[in-house]
């Protein structure tokens, strides 16, 4: 079925690929962005779509409530997805209040334009709300998990979800939540783990790792993702959350070390930095739900998908040029 969606957060890097995919996929759909185009995102991200027929783009701020109404009002949408954050652990180490303000305002704002409009609306939320996972265990969180945030980026989704699923009983509105795993590919910000030691090694610059390196991440091609989410808006429960993950655990050290296999550089370029605070440990999500009720599966083995997010880093380094000029404030490392 043709759909008109409003996506916001469409100019960083999972929800530019989101956009390509509907674009790409559905040849009738219809996209508007909305995106306030913040150090995270960027028109050269969505450069291949800004003069597509069936594409617009909005520069605005999703805690703007008038503007979102004006948005709605003026377009009957079919989906509002909400990509639109502030995503980076380190930084909300440094300063919560745009986490707060973005995470949770943003999605207050969106959600009643939602009502308002009778618009299905989809949140696209982190694996981090369930918290870390010892090393060695074999557990994996379910979307019935108790929640246990521990950075103030996690703490700013987890009381987002928190909201959309008490409002969502309350109204009868239509959304769906879904939790992901850590994502890769290209267009991803250069300050996340795999992009941050990609630019530095082709840089023969050092490779900052936290700790001893072994915290262990779950890791999905971002493509994959936005099939996840597709698949959800069209065919999922309102009200349910959805775990997306492609069970690929993989420790940071490990990860660092293929990378530069890849890029054929030496392994001397690790070093290893002081860590951070509260430093989760392990994450890991049960994505059944996903496969069983939607047969969702994901398409891109790890081995390829890093091999071509490497060969793409090492052909777009304006890209990652202009991206970093707008900011000379990335944190050293981080997880996601
Ligand atoms: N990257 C991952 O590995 C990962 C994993 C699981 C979930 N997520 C979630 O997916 C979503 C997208 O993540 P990403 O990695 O693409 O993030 P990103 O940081 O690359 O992009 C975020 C986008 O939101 C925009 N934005 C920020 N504040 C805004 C505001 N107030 N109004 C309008 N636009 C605003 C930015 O300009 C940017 O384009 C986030 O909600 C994140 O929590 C990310």
């Amino acid at each position: 079925m043709t759909k008109s969606w409003l996506v916001t957060g469409g100019a960083g890097f999972i929800g530019s690929h989101f956009i390509t995919m509907i674009l790409d996929t559905y040849p009738d759909d219809t996209v508007l962005c909305l995106d306030k185009l913040t150090y995270a995102g960027h028109l050269e991200t969505i450069a291949p779509f800004l003069r597509h027929p069936r594409f617009a783009f909005v520069l605005g701020d999703i805690t703007d409530g008038e503007l979102v109404e004006t948005l709605m009002s003026t377009r009957q949408f079919d989906a509002v997805v909400n990509f639109a954050a502030e995503s980076h652990v380190d930084r909300s180490l440094q300063n919560a209040d745009p986490f707060y303000k973005t995470n949770v305002e943003g999605v207050k704002v969106l959600f009643s334009a939602c009502e308002r409009h009778h618009v299905h609306f989809h949140h696209v939320s982190t694996d981090e709300v369930y918290g870390a996972l010892s090393l060695g265990s074999t557990h994996k969180f379910t979307e019935g998990s108790p929640l246990n945030p521990t950075s103030p980026y996690a703490k700013s989704k987890a009381l987002a979800d928190a909201y959309l699923i008490a409002q969502g009983e309350k109204t009868g509105q239509s959304f769906t939540i879904s939790r992901c795993s850590n994502n890769y590919g290209p267009y991803q910000y250069p300050e996340k783990l795999i992009p941050l030691m990609i630019t530095k090694a082709l840089r023969h610059e050092a490779l900052p790792i936290y700790g001893d390196g072994r915290y262990v991440r779950d890791w999905l091609y971002v493509r994959d993702h936005c099939t996840a989410i597709d698949l959800i808006v069209r065919h999922g429960q309102s009200g349910r959350l959805y775990n997306i993950s492609a069970n690929h655990e993989v420790d940071n050290l490990s990860l660092v070390k293929q990378l530069l296999g890849l890029l054929e550089k030496p392994e001397s370029l690790i070093t290893f930095v002081s860590d951070r605070l509260n430093h989760d440990r392990r994450y890991a999500l049960d994505a059944s739900r996903l496969k069983r009720e939607l047969g969702w599966k994901p398409q891109m083995p790890f081995d390829e998908g890093l091999k071509h997010t490497v060969a793409w880093y090492m052909a777009h380094s304006e890209w990652v040029k202009a991206v970093l000029a707008k900011t000379s404030t990335s944190p050293q490392q981080t997880l996601k």
